[in-house]
């Protein structure tokens, strides 16, 4: 078995962790990982070999994308900020044979999560998140300081809630959604894929994917630039 290497070299017996992603939010996730003790935090992989070699925040940048098959007994979790950029990761690492089984999920000891929520595979929950009850969370799913998250909510893969979002009881989040910091979302709603809401947004009905809206109550903006191809 080669799993035990990196737990012989760190001596802790905790599991070895890499964060995707040299990220904003990399940062605040180390972070969260520290402070759950739960895991030995290796470094950052980066795709900017400018960064390779260099340290942030007391972490070695360890190289690129690669970095992760050559350590197999090490967890992983993508940081990145954006919903697509952590799918496009996801995609390149599944083409590199890396299962979902190396994905780490990531809760900060603050974070209030009901038993009865499930959090998918790569899942990021940062300081104050609260999950009341039968709350679903897909993979790679961000959850930023603060979010409220009610009863039998549904966030789809890849979306990002930013700090202090608040969802009512049974809101649905499609993939790669993007809620900015402090939108409110009425029970019952559905929130379409790879649409954002701005900061602030009071949404009160459906909105429909692939759109922005923003302000209160929350009407459209404009279509939503980076939505990724449909697959
Ligand atoms: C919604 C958002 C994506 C729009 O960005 P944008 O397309 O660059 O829009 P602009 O800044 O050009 O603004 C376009 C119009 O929308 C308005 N607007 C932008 N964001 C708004 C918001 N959150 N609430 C209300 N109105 C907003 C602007 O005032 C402007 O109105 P005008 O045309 O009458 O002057 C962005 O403003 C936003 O809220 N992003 C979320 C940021 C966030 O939560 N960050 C947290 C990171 S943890």
């Amino acid at each position: 078995m080669s799993r035990p290497v990196d737990q012989q070299v760190n001596g802790t017996g905790r599991e070895p962790l890499i964060l995707v992603a040299a990220s904003g939010l990399a940062r605040e996730t180390a972070e969260a990982v520290r402070a759950a003790g739960r895991h030995h935090l290796l470094g950052f992989v980066d795709d900017n070999p400018e960064r390779w070699g260099t340290d942030i925040d007391g972490l070695p940048v360890l190289g690129g994308l690669e970095v992760v098959t050559r350590r197999p007994s090490a967890q992983v979790v993508l940081c990145p900020g954006p919903g697509q950029a952590r799918r496009r990761l996801a995609l390149r690492l599944a083409e590199a044979g890396v299962t979902e089984e190396r994905y780490a999920t990531v809760v900060h000891p603050s974070a209030s999560v009901a038993g009865s929520s499930e959090l998918g595979p790569g899942c990021i929950l940062l300081a104050g998140v609260v999950l009341t009850a039968c709350v679903r969370l897909g993979r790679h799913v961000v959850v930023m300081p603060n979010a409220v998250l009610t009863h039998d909510d549904v966030v789809d893969q890849y979306a990002t809630l930013c700090a202090s979002v608040s969802l009512a009881g049974a809101v649905r989040v499609g993939e790669g959604a993007y809620l900015g910091a402090g939108a409110l979302v009425r029970e019952g709603v559905t929130i379409g894929p790879w649409s954002t809401l701005g900061m602030g947004a009071v949404t009160l009905r459906d909105v429909p994917g692939h759109q922005v809206w923003v302000g209160s109550p929350a009407r459209f903006l404009r279509p939503a630039a980076l939505a990724p191809a449909h697959h």
